[in-house]
């Protein structure tokens, strides 16, 4: 892949939230995690951890805790992406929370990207009530959920939505 193809990629995905109902294959799940294997992490601790949801009750109730948002039902397979605060805080500490979030974060773009790369839809979700998705999915208090990433097949928007100028992001050398 050459930069532009690299280029190409990340610009023709988009979330999708309408899915066709299409499984998702053990074979595509095992490749998703395997890219996010790849991810980059403070320290190497790898501080995220991933529960994989196919179950349509715990879905159904994982939309509720999304504040009723329903591609969280209609996708065949939710990728909890959750941040492992012990892994990271015990080695650094108070910083290793703002770690977690990030390698978290981080493993999650990476599933994102991955499903496009298989070409499957995504949309993460980060709108939802903590307290509910951790009784829902039995999380340990340590363990922080930080993306619902809803992944099926679908049909990509004819348009993706528009983004501000790269100036108004960019700094150069002090703000
Ligand atoms: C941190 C984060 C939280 C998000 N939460 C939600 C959400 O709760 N529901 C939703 O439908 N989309 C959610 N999205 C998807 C964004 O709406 C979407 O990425 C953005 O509008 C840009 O569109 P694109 O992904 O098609 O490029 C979230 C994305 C991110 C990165």
């Amino acid at each position: 892949m050459d930069s532009s193809d690299f280029s190409a990629f990340l610009a023709s995905r988009s979330s999708v939230r309408d899915f066709d109902g299409a499984p998702v294959n053990e074979e595509d799940i095992r490749y998703i995690l395997s890219c996010a294997k790849t991810a980059p992490s403070a320290g190497n601790l790898e501080a995220w951890d991933v529960v994989i949801v196919h179950d349509e009750e715990t879905k159904s109730l994982l939309a509720e805790a999304a504040f009723g948002q329903g591609h969280i039902e209609r996708a065949p397979v939710i990728f909890a992406v959750c941040s492992n605060y012990v892994r990271s805080m015990s080695r650094y500490g108070e910083r290793g929370i703002l770690y977690g979030l990030e390698d978290a974060t981080i493993a999650c773009t990476y599933l994102m990207l991955a499903a496009h790369a298989r070409n499957l839809r995504s949309c993460w979700t980060g709108a939802f009530n903590d307290e509910d998705v951790r009784e829902i999915l039995m999380l340990p208090q340590h363990i922080r959920p930080i993306s619902l990433l809803a992944v099926g097949r679908g049909s990509l928007p004819a348009q993706h939505p528009l983004r501000m100028d790269i100036g108004e992001h960019v700094h150069h050398e002090t703000w």
